[in-house]
């Protein structure tokens, strides 16, 4: 199994850390366009490797897709990061051009590659991806939701003062601050609904309090978050490697699913060596349907800046 990983920024790095720490593949690529940057990341993290026990082999490229050849996974971090104050949407302009670029790249040396999309504005980038590639819409991945739904997690325990494996929830929708959909009321303690543990008002703070989880960390570090991020990606990465059959919200792109067409949008999706093997459709109330047309509406809107 050989995943590349496009961008040895805080991201890259961190996701070629995560899937070499879990030992599943036989080679990471990490590349990027910077002079001996992703040489630099690989030789330090393959030091890593007799002291926290992986066998993955990890080599840099600046820039050399021939290294990339053969790759069955490859995630796209590159691009500018959000700066505090910033949304993801302003990326755009200057992260659209990369990204086609690098996917074109990939594909052409590793045609039979799943892409995972990472680059923000990401529900953007992966429908970019899809309208520049042609790729079948099964390996077309955008990673938020797996990120937006750990963060939710987190902001459940820390409401229900609870360790975090007790906690289970899951984040739809665009991953902006103002697309996600926390579903609150699927959320739950060990299969008790998190509603009877908490007030209504006290869910509508985690609910928000998620979604501006990237920029209330863009705030404190001054640049974009990377570990969960990174972490994030290492498990659809697995899923999809390890035949797992995992379930994960993830961007892709809907064609009448969710009543929605021509967009790429978080909903949850099965993960096996196909990429996505299936799109769940969940029954929403129509308080969440609406929130989810609101949010489609967000993402068509940004998707409508790209030059295509
Ligand atoms: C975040 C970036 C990766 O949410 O979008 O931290």
């Amino acid at each position: 199994m050989k995943v590349t990983v496009v961008g040895a920024g805080a991201v890259g790095a961190s996701c070629a850390e995560y899937i070499a720490i879990k030992n599943f593949a036989s080679e990471v690529v990490v590349l990027d366009i910077k002079e001996g940057y992703a040489e630099g990341k690989a030789m330090d993290l393959m030091q890593t490797a007799s002291l926290n026990g992986f066998d993955t082999k990890i080599v840099g490229s600046t820039n050399d897709y021939s290294k990339t050849a053969d790759s069955d996974i490859a995630v796209i971090t590159s691009g500018i990061p959000r700066k505090p104050g910033m949304t993801r949407e302003e990326l755009i302009g200057i992260n659209a051009g990369i990204v086609k670029t690098v996917s074109e790249n990939l594909i052409k040396h590793s045609p039979n590659v799943i892409l995972v999309v990472v680059s923000n504005p990401m529900d953007t980038m992966t429908y970019l991806v899809h309208k520049t590639t042609g790729l079948p819409r099964n390996r077309i991945i955008g990673m938020g939701g797996a990120l937006d739904s750990a963060r939710f997690k987190y902001r459940l325990a820390e409401a229900l003062e609870a360790p975090i494996s007790d906690v289970d929830g899951m984040v739809i929708g665009g991953h902006s601050d103002t697309g996600m959909v926390p579903l609150t009321a699927h959320a739950t303690r060990n299969s008790v609904k998190v509603s009877e543990f908490l007030s209504e008002e006290r869910l509508e703070q985690v609910a928000a309090d998620t979604k501006v989880g990237g920029a209330t960390l863009t705030k404190l570090l001054g640049t974009s978050a990377w570990y969960a991020p990174g972490a994030a990606v290492s498990g659809l990465v697995q899923a999809i490697a390890c035949d797992q059959k995992k379930m994960f919200p993830c961007s892709t792109l809907l064609e009448g699913e969710y009543g929605l067409n021509d967009l790429c949008i978080g909903v949850p999706v099965i993960l096996g060596k196909n990429g996505i093997e299936k799109i769940v459709e969940i029954k929403l109330s129509d308080a969440e349907k609406a929130k989810m047309q609101e949010s489609a509406a967000g993402v068509s809107k940004t998707n409508g800046l790209l030059e295509l």
